[in-house]
């Protein structure tokens, strides 16, 4: 791809003489905030340390790896330092979308060179020290002494110097789909039981394992923030804490024999992030994770095409309607079975007639792509049963006209995304891949949203262990030699692929809006842009605007935890460059105010300022649309408050209008989600806004330029 480099300067390489044993190496962020060190112990242990303004971020703390049958054994002591060497890297990059339209890429990397004694096997470790956190990998050289090996534990610690708060959700190979708890560290081992019974728990695997990116801030008041960049044919990784000492162990995911990595060398482990600032909107702001990825490898990227999307979904999601066509099977065979012989059972979402519907409201509404789930045969028995050939994902059921739908969509200027639930059957999926892109292709097609729901198959595989780390990556790369977008559900977290790969453009890897049918907690979103969007945007679809889950499904009695002012301020604080505005047609014909700011807000940024923020209380972010001078801005909040908002961003001399939509005097979750206020008003630079949100609430405001 042409991404647009901009290496300011490459400075100095120094290269230091043979360290003597036990010694430590320091580095300072650019800034100078930030210090690590890299060191040996007296029997050759690797260690590191990180400070922020002289405070312990991590006290010293193990590296290493421990591994499956090696005659040689562990990488974990015996080790002395060869070479080392510090430099510095400045370059600004442009991303192909994002949330603004320049990083800044500016470290201190320090890279020492290690051999283990008598083995002879070599090991480095790369450390990269930003103004805004700590990245650092390890390294296995092309050589002799270890050529294929098997991990069976990452030593790696994190010591926390204190009893951190933490907003965890526990540890788990399979799903990210989870409330998150807020506590102390020494509290997570009690907490753990009663936390998880109210969490989509596939498999996890330890009273006090927790999923990175974990958000935690000191007793100090620093916020602190472990996660991992370029996850790559590595399994994923989560943490367990020894909680006698406060210290977190890189876990990682094992595969179907009990091994925790397959590795052959020469190789590069992704990278272990720290995050930290004693301003939480710095976290939030960070890049750091991205930074630590490679560039874009794409040549041509003028296909990828941030934008926002309806779908025939929600009413499945609720019960309204249903993704299978029949209930007249009492066994589906793909191969055998003549859908138009069969009785449709007549609440069949993806029908040629509702599509259209919806391919009206969003032409007229100029929202540019449609997904539509449901439209290919299989769903009648497509999860839980352990079946293989579940899905071929090119036959559309006999109500869905797929060349119609496809041309009249063309006509109407609207994008058709395609849905491939793959039921975590991965060979089948990859059977069908080539031949499934190819289909999309030849009729019009530049998205797809992937999903892995239910066990891996092969049975005994993990979501996030190597294996399927590998077939995700898979799937995108193939996906750009066809230049289809994707959009993958119930996959790894993301780790900042996308800056290599930016037709990956969104995941959900996280509890999305879809859990709201039995209600999220009411801070949910303002710890979501913490956790799982450091590593890479959410497809978590907002967009929300009808709340009694009783219109749209007898049997369910919950509404959605959220006000009309949450929905709206959601669409800036969970940053994607494809976002949903996912209720139905009808439903924002009923709410067509609200609908204004769905329709208006887009999708491509030049700049963001995160204004406000607190996890788990509150989110205030402002961003400026790519080519125009507009703001906008939104907020959530987990809890009741009134923000005073500065306008410093606004150019100064120029005269605006801000509309702002936020929650009424009145406005509650559940019991009053509808009221809020739509308000126009005179601002400048240097304004204040005073801005309302409850409980589970928000606002959202327009800024834009006026004669
Ligand atoms: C779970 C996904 O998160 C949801 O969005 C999708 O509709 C279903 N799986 C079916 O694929
Ligand atoms: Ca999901």
């Amino acid at each position: 791809m042409k991404m647009k480099w901009r290496k300011y300067l490459l400075l100095l390489t120094v290269m230091l003489s043979t360290v003597v044993w036990g010694s430590a190496q320091e580095i300072t962020s650019p800034g100078g905030r930030l210090k690590a060190t890299f060191g040996l112990t007296s029997k050759g242990e690797p260690s590191y340390s990180l400070t922020y303004d002289g405070k312990p971020v991590v006290k010293e703390s193990r590296l290493g790896f421990k591994l499956k049958d090696n005659q040689e054994g562990d990488l974990t002591e015996g080790f002395v330092v060869v070479n080392q060497s510090t430099s510095t890297f400045d370059e600004t990059w442009t991303p192909v979308w994002g949330e603004s339209d320049k990083v800044r890429n500016h470290y201190n990397e320090l890279f020492v060179e290690l051999k283990q004694n008598p083995s002879g096997r070599m090991v480095n470790v790369r450390m990269r020290l930003f103004d805004d956190g700590l990245g650092f990998r390890y390294e296995f050289p092309d050589q002799e002494k270890l050529v294929y090996f098997t991990i069976n534990e990452e030593v790696t610690e994190f010591a926390m110097p204190g009893d951190n708060t933490a907003w965890w959700i526990a540890g788990d190979y399979d799903s990210e789909e989870y409330t998150y708890t807020e506590s102390p560290l020494s509290q997570i081992r009690k907490l753990y039981d009663e936390v998880k019974q109210y969490n989509a728990s596939q498999q996890d695997f330890s009273k006090t394992g927790v999923q990175t990116p974990l958000q935690m801030k000191s007793p100090e008041g620093l916020y602190v923030n472990i996660h991992e960049a370029a996850l790559i044919d590595f399994p994923a990784m989560n943490l367990e804490l020894d909680d006698s000492r406060m210290v977190f162990h890189v876990h990682l995911t094992p595969d179907a024999t009990g091994a925790r990595g397959h590795v052959q060398t020469p190789f590069n482990t992704p990278w272990r992030t720290i995050i930290v600032s004693d301003d939480a909107r710095d976290i939030l702001a960070s890049k750091l994770v991205y930074n630590l990825n490679d560039p874009c490898v794409l040549d041509d990227t003028s296909w990828i095409k941030p934008m926002k999307y309806m779908g025939v979904w929600w009413e499945m999601i609720t019960g309204k309607s249903q993704w299978s066509y029949t209930n007249d099977l009492r066994s589906v065979h793909l191969d055998k079975t003549d859908y138009s012989k069969v009785k449709p059972h007549g609440k069949h979402g993806a029908t040629t007639e509702n599509t259209m519907r919806y391919i009206d409201f969003a032409s007229k509404h100029g929202i540019k792509g449609l997904l539509v789930e449901g439209w290919n045969i299989g769903w009648e028995d497509w999860f839980g049963k352990q079946k293989e050939y579940v899905f071929d994902f090119v036959t559309p059921y006999p109500d869905y006209d797929l060349k119609k739908i496809c041309a009249y969509a063309k006509s109407k200027g609207v994008d058709m995304i395609m849905h491939h639930e793959s039921s975590s059957s991965i060979r089948n999926y990859e059977r069908h891949m080539d031949q499934a892109y190819r289909f999309m292709v030849d009729n019009g097609y530049h998205a797809v949203k992937s999903g892995y729901v239910g066990d891996i198959i092969p049975r005994g595989e993990y979501h996030y262990g190597q294996w399927m780390v590998n077939h995700y990556l898979y799937a995108v790369k193939l996906a750009a030699k066809y230049h289809i977008m994707v959009n993958a559900h119930e996959s790894v977290h993301m780790t900042g692929l996308s800056r290599t790969w930016p037709n990956l453009l969104s995941q959900e890897s996280a509890r999305g809006q879809e859990f709201q049918t039995g209600g999220n907690a009411k801070n949910h979103l303002t710890i979501l842009p913490f956790s799982r969007l450091i590593g890479g945007p959410m497809d978590y679809t907002p967009g929300i605007v009808m709340f009694e889950m009783s219109r749209l499904n007898p049997d369910n009695h919950n509404w959605v935890q959220t006000t009309i002012g949450n929905q709206l301020g959601s669409y800036l604080t969970m940053y994607t460059p494809l976002q949903m505005a996912a209720d139905l047609p009808e439903h924002y014909e009923e709410q067509m105010k609200a609908f204004e700011f769905i329709k208006e807000v887009p999708v491509e940024w030049s700049e963001s300022k995160y204004l406000e923020a607190e996890p788990g209380r509150y989110i205030t972010v402002a961003r400026r649309e790519k080519g125009t001078p507009n703001w906008f801005m939104g907020n959530v909040s987990g809890v009741k408050r009134v923000s005073k908002v500065k306008l410093d961003f606004l150019d100064k001399g120029v005269k605006y209008e801000a509309k702002i939509w936020q929650d009424g005097k009145n406005a509650a979750v559940a019991t009053n989600p509808y009221d809020y206020t739509v308000t126009t008003k005179r601002v400048k630079k240097g304004d204040t806004l005073s801005l309302n949100a409850v409980e589970g609430g928000g606002f959202a405001v327009i800024i834009r330029p006026i004669k």
